[in-house]
């Protein structure tokens, strides 16, 4: 049984966190298992921000859960416009909380030690946990929080990164920016090993006459515990529903 959108009802598969993407959360027995670390890859405009903050969204506003959001490329105001845009109002999830990149980039400014970013992240998200608790954390992007300090050792710190983010007991993206052309989900390469989940989200040329048209894909690359298909489906978005097209 399913509610309004295709989404599991509460009372079914609260181990899992939906998509909140119409088709595929089916695909998937439900969406994705509670407590993964999810890597979401893919090019600008593929989408990556809005279908994070959407799964928020509707978990802040349809289950009550709390969810903190870091943007570290998008100005809070921006992001929030943005979703506002895609029919998703703050003022609907209240659980939901965006903190942009100035409040992490004090805390780093702080911190001493090497490795800095990791110790900055790690000293905000602990504040953060115990303000508010959180059952879902976004951080959008690995690539801008990378960019924030330099690495001594980018191996060890992005595994003990990881290590620390599942000691939050929370369910986390993690977004990746990609170029189109690019073969890794992650800049380093070892985030793709780490995550239990990899979302890509691509864009495809297609010409349609005399024209070329960006279509839209989504694909689950890797999901631990979950037999899943391994097909990129169009990805539809229409006042704020997204949805997959499947034969
Ligand atoms: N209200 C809207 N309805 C449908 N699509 C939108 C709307 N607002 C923005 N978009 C699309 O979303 C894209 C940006 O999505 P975003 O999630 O920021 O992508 P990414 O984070 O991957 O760069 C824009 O390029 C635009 O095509
Ligand atoms: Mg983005």
């Amino acid at each position: 049984m399913t509610g309004a959108g295709g989404v599991p009802a509460l009372s079914q598969a609260t181990d899992k966190i939906p998509t909140y993407v119409v088709g595929l959360d089916a695909r998937l027995s439900g969406g994705i298992p509670r407590g993964h670390i999810v890597l979401v890859g893919g090019p600008p405009g593929s989408l990556k921000s809005s279908f994070v903050y959407r799964i928020l969204f509707h978990e802040a506003k349809e289950r009550a859960a709390s969810g903190l959001y870091l943007s570290m490329e998008q100005s809070r105001a921006s992001l929030v416009a943005q979703m506002t845009s895609l029919g998703m109002e703050p003022s609907q999830a209240k659980g939901v909380h965006v903190i942009d990149v100035r409040a992490l980039r004090r805390e780093i400014e702080e911190v001493r030690e090497q490795p800095r970013w990791l110790l900055g992240l790690r000293r905000q998200l602990a504040r953060y946990k115990e303000e508010m608790g959180c059952d879902l954390i976004a951080l959008d992007s690995l690539d801008a929080l990378y960019a924030l300090a330099p690495f001594e050792s980018p191996r060890n710190e992005i595994f003990q990164f990881f290590e620390e983010l599942r000691d939050l007991n929370a369910t986390t993206f993690l977004v990746s920016e990609m170029p189109r052309d690019a073969t890794r989900f992650a800049h380093f390469g070892v985030e793709e090993f780490l995550s239990d989940t990899i979302i890509h989200l691509r864009l495809r040329e297609v010409d349609v006459g005399m024209s070329t048209s960006v279509r839209r894909y989504i694909g689950v690359v890797k999901m631990r515990g979950v037999e899943h298909d391994l097909d990129y489906f169009p990805l539809l978005v229409e006042h704020g529903t997204f949805e997959i097209v499947s034969e």
